[in-house]
């Protein structure tokens, strides 16, 4: 038993909480699997994190960007050497498929190299003063501690999405994993603090929302808070940052689209659709929850994919035959069920296929279901308009692009948008008036790449961005120096005339 206690990470030490509390962690595939015991935080155990965070912010700020990139390389080659590890282990954790947890874990690994390698980079500009023998660049100087709130759906991937900038830019940070996947971020600190991150330069603190969340984002020394969750949170988060101008990153709900034009390879939009809908068991920001087709292929994409669906092999995510593992707790199994009797009887969809709570035998102890689609999906329609994060899809049908256009963007989210077409001057015009911060083109909603911003629009975010160099951006502040050489006082927009 005492092997599966994990601890908070605070100050380069494995610590308890002061609350003398603890929570079990259970696979959501099989509850009689017990992944781990974990600290049942409190406020205490924050205030310590952000305090050794603070006071190891004072040298860290000063190690050369390159030396902190060295690190993260070696954090990288680590990871890459436990990737199988832990990737099993986020299975367990979490539900999603091993082949889809190996993403995960490359994820973080991708990022994490992309980060080291901006420890060379960084770059400002030079730019010419409008005075003589004066000299202009710019520099981007870190902000200090970091407070994370991260998602269960990428459990490694997204916790590196923001640790890894956030460090090479010479800040400290504090993470508080989500509740149902702490293991994957154990795993990462770990690695970090074995691979010679300094004590204090990444804490984690394990608990729930109001209690370690919370007092995370009320700490004045948090100068950024980065969340990943749903918007109505998000928006507490925002509220909670906005008096004391703290910063905030927030990445939030999606309701994303994936259009099918009439000239369309039809089987391959299938496959996307497929995949999209219900990798991750439908738990992405950036499942496609929306599938809209022309009225010419409306009729055989729907009889496609139902046949498809239907097929999907579900089960625990640790049988590489497995094709959508279970959803990660109980909550969001109802969740998917309330929403299927929504679509039902509220809504009045048609159900094509899916959406009933899979029991006996091998699913007896998990959370399964099996993955639904409606069809005849209308705008005005709940399943259509709300985020639902789990295997649902809603399938709709238009007549013209500029109608797929519209329905495309009836929504108060924009994260991600796809089209399935052969006509490339459809694909562009649906490319520029879709607002969405992720576009695909004869691609799935979901499969973004680390060195590319990802975020979205409207309700998704607050204009930020994470992965790529917009990531630097949230984990920097740019100042800009002038330095005159002139010996004497030079007065901009006066003394240039
Ligand atoms: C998320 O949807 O919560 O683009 C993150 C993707 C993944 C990341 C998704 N690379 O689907």
């Amino acid at each position: 038993m005492a092997d599966q206690v994990f601890k908070n990470f605070i100050n380069g030490e494995w610590v308890d909480s002061s609350s003398g509390q603890t929570y079990e962690n259970r696979n959501p595939a099989d509850t009689s699997d017990l992944v781990g015991v974990f600290q049942k935080s409190n406020a205490a155990d924050v205030k310590a994190a952000v305090d050794a965070a603070a006071e190891a912010y004072k040298k860290w700020r000063l190690v050369p960007a390159p030396k902190r990139g060295e690190i993260l390389f070696r954090v990288a080659d680590r990871l890459f050497k436990e990737k199988e590890t832990f990737s099993r282990e986020m299975t367990r954790e979490m539900g999603k498929v091993v082949a889809e947890t190996r993403g995960d874990v490359q994820e973080a690994i991708d990022m994490t190299f992309y980060m080291a390698g901006e420890g060379r980079r960084l770059f400002g500009m030079t730019t010419p003063s409008e005075l003589k023998n004066k000299f202009c660049m710019t520099v981007r100087q870190p902000l200090g501690v970091c407070g994370f709130i991260t998602p269960w759906n990428f459990p490694m991937a997204i916790p590196s999405w923001k640790t890894m900038p956030a460090l090479i830019c010479g800040n400290t940070v504090v993470i508080k994993p989500a509740t149902d996947t702490p293991k994957s971020v154990v795993n990462m600190v770990r690695v970090m603090h074995e691979e010679g991150i300094p004590a204090g330069v990444v804490n984690m603190v394990t608990g729930a929302g109001s209690t370690v969340g919370q007092p995370l984002i009320e700490d004045d020394r948090v100068r950024v808070i980065s969340f990943t969750g749903s918007t109505e949170v998000g928006r507490r988060v925002s509220e909670t940052c906005a008096p004391k101008f703290k910063h905030s990153c927030l990445e939030m709900g999606g309701k994303n689209v994936q259009i099918v034009l009439d000239d369309a390879d039809v089987d391959l939009a299938v496959d996307g659709a497929l995949w999209g809908a219900f990798g991750t068991t439908g738990q992405r920001c950036t499942a496609t929850s929306r599938l809209i087709c022309h009225k010419n292929v409306y009729g055989e994409v729907i009889k496609k994919l139902g046949e498809r669906a239907s097929r999907l092999k579900v089960g625990n995510g640790l049988d590489e035959t497995v094709q959508m593992g279970p959803c990660v707790n109980e909550d969001q199994l109802n969740t998917v069920l309330k929403y299927v009797d929504i679509g039902k009887n509220q809504d009045g969809a048609r159900l094509i296929t899916g959406g009933a709570r899979l029991t006996g035998g091998a699913y007896s102890k998990g959370y399964f279901v099996s993955p639904a689609i409606f069809a005849d999906v209308t705008p005005q329609m709940r399943i259509w308009r709300e985020e639902i994060f789990g295997p649902v899809l809603s399938v709709g049908s238009f007549s013209t692009l500029d109608e797929a256009i519209e329905l495309a963007n009836d929504t108060v989210y924009g994260l991600s948008a796809s089209i399935y077409t052969r006509d490339i001057n459809k694909a562009y015009i649906a490319m520029r008036d879709v607002y969405t911060g992720i576009f695909y083109v004869n691609a799935p909603t979901i499969g973004a790449e680390t060195h590319l911003p990802f975020g979205g629009t409207k309700e998704t975010g607050n204009g930020h961005r994470e992965a790529a160099t917009a990531a630097l951006d949230v984990f920097s502040e740019w100042k800009s120096i002038y330095v005159d050489f002139s010996g004497g006082l030079q007065r901009a927009q006066i003394d240039n005339q």
